[in-house]
């Protein structure tokens, strides 16, 4: 069955929003996990503006469940990220100023340098997943460098969903068929929802996990946080044929 790790980046922004504690995301990321979650994300930026690197330890001592930490791995991500020592890192080309992550690797470009960084990242006994768009020759390139697994980007599928569904989807499925082939496991996250999630989980049915913020937390204002993780579990579930 395919994962679900929640991003709690969102929770945060609100947090940071009045400098205090409230909403409280350590109690939250426990009652997440009690709500079915498979796993806690969290995106620190440089700038901070929502989870902190100082949130990163007591995270780790507190998530039972996986501990993902993605991000740019500039010096200081690296620094917090061999410390903490999550489940997984996952790797992102995110400019600094960047308001959301949105593209993924040149894996053939930077080779070497995600060679030598997932490198330092496996000595750390740490996990590693590439953030990647579909594209067949960057997945390739993917497995050169060494990495567990890629992370697709699914922003365009979720921007195409409406429009034309099987198009959308059909490059992820090229792609994921190669990263299968090759052994690569497969990660999946941006910009999925309650309506586009089904469709992509039942046409790569092989997805290990999936990682969702921002429409997650935004569903939780109507549906609360408990009946939002289950319902977005529910949608995992694979149906028997
Ligand atoms: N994966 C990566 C690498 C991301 O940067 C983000 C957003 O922080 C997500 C997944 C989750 O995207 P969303 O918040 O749109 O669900």
């Amino acid at each position: 069955m395919t994962r679900l790790s929640v991003n709690i980046n969102k929770i945060a922004l609100i947090r940071n929003a009045r400098g205090g504690n409230l909403p409280d995301i350590f109690q939250i990321s426990k009652d997440i996990e009690s709500f079915g979650a498979d796993g806690i994300t969290v995106h620190p930026r440089p700038d901070e503006r929502h989870i902190r690197y100082s949130d990163i330890p007591r995270l780790k001592k507190i998530v039972s469940t996986e501990f993902n930490i993605e991000g740019n791995p500039i010096n200081k991500f690296m620094k917090l990220v061999l410390k903490n020592k999550p489940h997984q890192c996952t790797l992102v080309p995110d400019a600094p100023d960047a308001l959301t992550s949105n593209t993924g690797w040149d894996t053939i470009k930077h080779r070497n340098y995600l060679i030598d960084i997932i490198g330092q990242l496996h000595d750390a006994g740490i996990r590693v997943s590439i953030f990647l768009n579909p594209e067949e020759e960057m997945v390739y390139a993917a497995k050169e460098t060494g990495t567990d697994r890629i992370e697709f980007y699914t922003g365009p599928f979720a921007e195409n969903y409406h429009k034309d569904r099987d198009e959308a989807i059909s490059p992820y499925i090229k792609a994921a068929e190669v990263a299968k082939k090759i052994s690569l496991g497969i990660n999946a996250g941006h910009d999925l929802n309650l309506d586009n999630l089904k469709f992509f989980n039942e046409k790569i049915p092989f997805v290990d996990e999936v990682s969702i913020g921002h429409a997650l937390v935004s569903d939780a204002l109507y549906y609360g946080l408990h009946n939002t993780v289950q319902m977005y579990k529910n949608l995992l579930v694979k149906d028997n044929k």
